[in-house]
C-alpha cells in the first residue's frame, strides 16, 4: 500500500516536471523560458546580465544581417559564451523561437 503511493507520488510528480517543457509549443513560450534571461524580454540584451555576458542586441546591424539558417545553427550549436541548445529544444522549437526573434527584430 505504502509504495503504491509512493508510486502515485512519482507520476504526479514526472507530471508536472514535464508540463512546462511541453507547454513550450510556440517561438515566444520557448523564447520567455530559454532566451530571455540572456537576450531580454525585448531581444535588445539591455539587462545586466546581457551586458556582462556580451550578449548583442537582436536589432544591431550584425545580427539583422543573419540569415535565418545562420540564426538556427547558433541556436542549435551555440556560439562562444551562449550554450547550445541542441538536445533541450526540438528542431521545431528551434526553427519556431528563431522565427519569433525574426518578429523582435521588426
Ligand atoms: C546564457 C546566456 C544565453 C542564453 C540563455 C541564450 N543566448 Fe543567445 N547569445 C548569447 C551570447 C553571449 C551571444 C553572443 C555570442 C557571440 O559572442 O557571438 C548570443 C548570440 C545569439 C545569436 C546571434 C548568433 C550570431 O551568429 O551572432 C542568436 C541568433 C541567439 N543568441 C539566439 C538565442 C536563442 C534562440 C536562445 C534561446 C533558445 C538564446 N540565444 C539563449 C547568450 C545567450
Amino acid at each position: 500500500m505504502k509504495r503504491c503511493v509512493r508510486l502515485w507520488s512519482l507520476g504526479l510528480l514526472l507530471t508536472a516536471l514535464s508540463v512546462p517543457a511541453l507547454a513550450q509549443n510556440s517561438g515566444e513560450q520557448v523564447y520567455k523560458a530559454q532566451c530571455a534571461m540572456c537576450h531580454g524580454q525585448d531581444g535588445l540584451a539591455a539587462t545586466p546580465v546581457a551586458k556582462m555576458m556580451g550578449v548583442p542586441s537582436f536589432k544591431a546591424p550584425a545580427i539583422q544581417k543573419l540569415t535565418t539558417a545562420d540564426m538556427i545553427a547558433a541556436t542549435s550549436n551555440g556560439k562562444a559564451k551562449m550554450p547550445a541548445f541542441k538536445g533541450k529544444l526540438s528542431q521545431a522549437q528551434i526553427e519556431e523561437v528563431v522565427a519569433y526573434i525574426r518578429k523582435l527584430q521588426k
